[in-house]
């Protein structure tokens, strides 16, 4: 099977990639390289063997997607590619709107010109929105009180999703909502390496412990949770890369959605002592106010996934602990 990875050479493509690759799949990557670096290609084929073929092509850029559709021969398209910082998204709607929601769009129509007719797209649990409950389920309403125009683009992409599904029977969507991935390759070569300020908990956590920032600062800890600070469902990103692969294993016509976590939530505080065991260092933070638009606690109910796709996780935060530190050291010896 041949599979097109949108956005492949970011941290969630680049792991899916090589899960893909170690069980036979053919693989060819598209990416605009802005959150992302070429020599992650050769990182893959460092671990898989095999170097996909890559496009340096933008989403929105209609005519290079065509030609790439045209030589493709594409069996199915897992789209990852897209903007993902909260903070630029309240600041910068447009823009978030019109490369998630348009690139989407561009690509669903070149998938529909090329008879491409399966696809897997990256949400994430924001759709949730606030539910008032900490366990997430796929059959909860989305769409309701989500906080930002980024998780918005999630939103509305699921909902063209489900409308082409409506109007094409031959139309083959599956919707992974992610929790929080966190972790890195075992073999330290690749990892999550933003080009930006970063604003989610590791990476934020992995520029304290390089001293690029110099503490973390920790949103709050007066919410109703186990220590104050906000509880999150955070998955080893080689566990969800594998869920990709036991997505596309399982897809059928029309639409399927399920939630990708571990079941679990941990603490920030939590999350920093699991760091300062694996690294034997200290990492300083501070307690501050609480970040507007965020939840007291949330995790998700992994049981759809688990019952129909054969899939749960395996690694646990020690893991993504610990493959974070490796591939610190790796990036540092760069
Ligand atoms: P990432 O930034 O590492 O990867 C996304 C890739 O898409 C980048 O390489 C970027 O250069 C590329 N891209 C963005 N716009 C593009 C465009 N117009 N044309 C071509 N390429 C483009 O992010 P990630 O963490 O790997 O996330 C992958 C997907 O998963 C995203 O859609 C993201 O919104 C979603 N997601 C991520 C998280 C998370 O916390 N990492 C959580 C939930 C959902
Ligand atoms: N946190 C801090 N300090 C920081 C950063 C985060 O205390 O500097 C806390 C937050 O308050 C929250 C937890 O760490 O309690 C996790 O925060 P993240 O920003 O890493 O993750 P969120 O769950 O808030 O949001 C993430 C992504 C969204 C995505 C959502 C659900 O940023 O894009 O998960 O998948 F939509």
């Amino acid at each position: 099977m041949k599979v097109l990875l949108t956005g492949g050479t970011g941290y969630i493509g680049s792991h899916t990639a090589i899960e893909l690759l170690k069980l036979g799949y053919e693989v060819e990557i598209m990416d605009n390289l802005f959150n992302s670096k070429i020599t992650v290609l050769d990182r893959i084929e460092e671990i898989a063997g095999v170097k996909p073929k890559f496009y340096k092509v933008d989403l929105l850029d209609k005519e290079g997607m065509d030609k790439m559709f045209a030589e493709g021969g594409y069996d199915l398209v897992i789209h990852f590619a897209g903007l993902k910082a909260v903070g630029e998204s309240v600041e910068k709607p447009l823009k978030y709107y019109e490369n998630n929601v348009g690139g989407t769009i561009n690509l669903l129509e070149c998938m529909k010109k090329y008879g491409v007719n399966k696809i897997v797209f990256s949400s994430s649990a924001t759709v949730y929105g606030d539910q008032g409950v900490a366990e997430l389920t796929e059959e909860m309403q989305t769409g309701v009180g989500i906080t930002n125009p980024y998780g918005e683009t999630k939103h509305v992409i699921e909902e063209i999703l489900k409308d082409v599904a409506e109007a094409e029977p031959e139309f083959e969507a599956t919707i992974l909502r992610y929790f929080n991935p966190v972790g890195a390759h075992p073999s330290g070569l690749i990892g999550e390496d933003p080009n930006d300020i970063p604003n989610n908990l590791m990476p934020i956590i992995m520029k304290v412990s390089t001293g690029e920032i110099e503490k973390l600062k920790v949103y709050g800890n007066d919410y109703d949770t186990v220590d104050g600070t906000g509880v999150r469902d955070y998955i080893h990103v080689v566990d969800l890369a594998k869920g990709h692969v036991a997505a596309i294993e399982k897809m059928k016509p029309g639409i399927s959605i399920f939630n990708l976590g571990t079941g679990k939530g941990t603490s920030v505080l939590e999350m920093v002592a699991a760091f300062e065991k694996a690294s034997g260092e200290k990492l300083p933070y501070e307690i501050v106010g609480r970040r507007a638009g965020d939840l007291a606690e949330i995790y998700a109910n992994p049981g759809k996934a688990e019952k129909e796709l054969s899939w749960k996780t395996e690694l646990t935060i020690e893991d993504a602990m610990n493959d974070t530190i490796n591939y610190l050291k790796h990036l540092k010896e760069k």
